[in-house]
């Protein structure tokens, strides 16, 4: 390990259970000298196993569901409570569609599960830069990462509207990003993930053939949860500071490869 986030204060919201992307993450910032508190919605902590990984990193929990600016103002003002001090890192790691869930096709939706879906996936990254930017919350140099997929530039017709969402997301950290690097030279960025086999992840229809598609497209094979925590990691740490607007790709080229030979290998008769 290489002490990367020594003396760093952040919050990380999304870590549901040990799949979680933002549960690898947290056990790589702890590694690397960081120190956090820990948020999900008030619902899934009654779900999942948040508090073990409080125990194992040391942290504190506090509920907030991110669609909810009262309880994120309460989140902030916390955090730098118990942090003892301005916050360094956040990393978003929230995501869900409720027609997906219901097992509503794309080309029938119903427009209050998009809105739900919208506002948890996409408009809640607006709400925790705002209340961050309001509060001047975040020390100079900090760093906000947001995950989100390639759906959001390319069909993946199992997606749904998560693909709407997720171009939403992108879009917010590139407009809100020019106002924090402009006003408090805080960094903004979306890291873009290869499919991993999480709760969310898993809740795409067809996800396993997905998967193994993925990794066979990829000329590095899928990036795992735990890379996907290691990039983060490097976004949070010094050695990135003039990294802002992006939308980068975790994905072992996948994004950038047009057909592999085991595809093509595959379709041979
Ligand atoms: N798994 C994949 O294949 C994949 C690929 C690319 C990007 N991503 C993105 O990574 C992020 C993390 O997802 P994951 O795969 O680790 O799955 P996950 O299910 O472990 O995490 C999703 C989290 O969102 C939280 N959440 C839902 N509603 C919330 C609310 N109202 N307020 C606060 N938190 C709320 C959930 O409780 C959960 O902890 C998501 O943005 C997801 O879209 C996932």
């Amino acid at each position: 390990m290489y002490n990367l986030l020594k003396g760093k204060r952040g919050i990380i919201f999304g870590a549901l259970d040990e799949n979680s992307i933002a549960w690898k993450t947290a056990e790589r910032v702890h590694e690397e000298g960081g120190v956090f508190v820990l948020t999900n919605a008030p619902v899934a902590m009654r779900m999942g196993t948040i508090d073990q990984l409080a125990e194992k990193t040391g942290s504190v929990v506090i509920p907030a569901d991110a669609t909810n600016v009262e309880d994120l103002e309460k989140l902030v003002l916390q955090a730098m409570d118990i942090l003892g001090g301005k916050i360094d890192f956040v990393l978003h790691s929230i995501g869900m569609s409720v027609n997906v869930r219901k097992g509503n096709h794309y080309t029938d939706m119903n427009y209050d599960f998009t809105t739900k879906g919208w506002d948890v996936s996409a408009l809640s990254f607006h709400k925790v830069l705002q209340v961050l930017y309001k509060k001047d919350a975040m020390n100079e140099w900090g760093s906000i990462v947001a995950l989100t997929y390639m759906a959001a530039q390319r069909v993946f017709p199992n997606y749904n509207d998560m693909a709407d969402n997720k171009a939403y997301l992108e879009s917010i950290a590139r407009s809100f990003g020019y106002f924090f690097g402009k006003e408090k030279k805080v960094r903004v960025n979306t890291i873009s993930q290869s499919p991993t086999p999480t709760t969310a992840g898993q809740g795409v229809k067809g996800f396993d053939g997905f998967i193994a598609f993925s990794d066979k497209m990829s000329p590095l094979g899928n990036a795992t949860a735990l890379e996907c925590a290691d990039y983060t990691v490097a976004m949070f740490s010094d050695l990135t500071r003039k990294v802002t607007l992006q939308n980068l790709y975790n994905d072992g080229g996948f994004s950038n490869t047009g057909v592999s030979q085991e595809v093509v290998d595959a379709f041979e008769k």
